[in-house]
């Protein structure tokens, strides 16, 4: 679908790839940007800095909270009278540490975040848009929705759930012959501030800015499934092919993916705050 003439809704668009896509899809001649996002400071100067461009509206949800997530695509229609491009940014990282020092709610907080809402904000998208004949759904995963990512298994498990689920919807929509599009996106680490501190081996850390294009030009060409970088697409055929073993050395000696977390930082932001005050 064109993002020229097109109303896009992102979440977790205060901030990162979603808030750069906010503004790329205004460049780019987007009718209308709609931003949601969690942190209310963060919706304010990013509508600030977006309504040079265009038409920006921002709203303040929680995409764990399915009632807040209903009202708010239904206040969208009323405010923008259409949205035909979700993006799905909305997420967290909580910890580095091992899967051991986890608490229950930094096991609820992620899955409800990152693996939950997307189902809750694609419902929404879903049925407006084929009730519409017409949408492009695009959920961002991450490529560690592929392989094993020690000291973030909480995070992996979430994005492995969000790659099942939106592939799935693919599939059930390509089988409707639903004119809705669905596109599952699997970036390596970018550098937002969301992984401060990881130290990636081989593989470069990736432009938040380029990979907002990509994303955005991922759907103007319809595409299924954007790995980025395109390498990404291989881990699958990897893991098909080796022995596991030999998938572990490969992945975590030579390429050093299972030390990349080592000296994790991250951001510190309101779920990080939420969970520090949970626990
Ligand atoms: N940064 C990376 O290295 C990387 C790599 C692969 C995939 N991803 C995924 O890409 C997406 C965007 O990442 P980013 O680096 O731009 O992150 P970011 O931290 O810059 O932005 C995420 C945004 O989501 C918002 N958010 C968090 N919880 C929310 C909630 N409950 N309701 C509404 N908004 C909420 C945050 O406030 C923030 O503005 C995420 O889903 C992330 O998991 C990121």
């Amino acid at each position: 679908m064109k993002i020229k003439g097109s109303t896009l809704l992102i979440t977790g668009g205060a901030s990162g790839i979603g808030r750069i896509m906010g503004r790329l899809a205004l460049q780019q001649g987007a009718e209308a940007v709609a931003i949601w996002d969690i942190n209310a400071e963060h919706i304010d100067e990013t509508v600030a800095e977006h309504k040079q461009y265009g038409t920006v509206r921002g709203y303040r949800v929680d995409v764990s909270d399915s009632d807040q997530v209903m009202s708010a695509y239904a206040q969208v229609l009323k405010d923008l009278g259409r949205v035909d491009i979700v993006i799905q940014c909305a997420g967290i990282i909580t910890s580095n540490s091992t899967f051991n020092e986890n608490t229950l709610r930094e096991i609820d907080r992620t899955m409800q975040i990152n693996a939950v809402a997307p189902m809750y904000v694609g419902l929404a998208a879903l049925q407006d848009m084929t009730a519409k004949g017409r949408g492009h759904l695009v959920n961002v995963a991450s490529a560690a929705g592929m392989l094993p990512c020690p000291n973030m298994s909480i995070y992996t498990a979430s994005k492995w759930s969000a790659i099942g689920w939106s592939e799935s919807v693919r599939v059930e929509l390509q089988r409707m012959n639903s004119p809705v599009k669905i596109t599952t996106v699997a970036p390596y680490y970018i550098n937002t501030g969301m992984f401060d501190g990881i130290k990636s081996k081989v593989f470069p850390i990736l432009d938040p800015e380029k990979t907002a294009r990509k994303i955005l030009k991922a759907v103007e060409r319809n595409k299924i499934y954007a790995g980025i970088p395109f390498s990404a697409h291989f881990i699958r055929l990897m893991e098909g092919i080796f022995p596991t073993r030999i998938f572990d050395w490969l992945f975590g000696d030579v390429f050093g993916l299972y030390t990349v977390m080592d000296h994790f930082k991250g951001r510190k932001d309101e779920n990080r705050e939420h969970l520090r005050r949970a626990a």
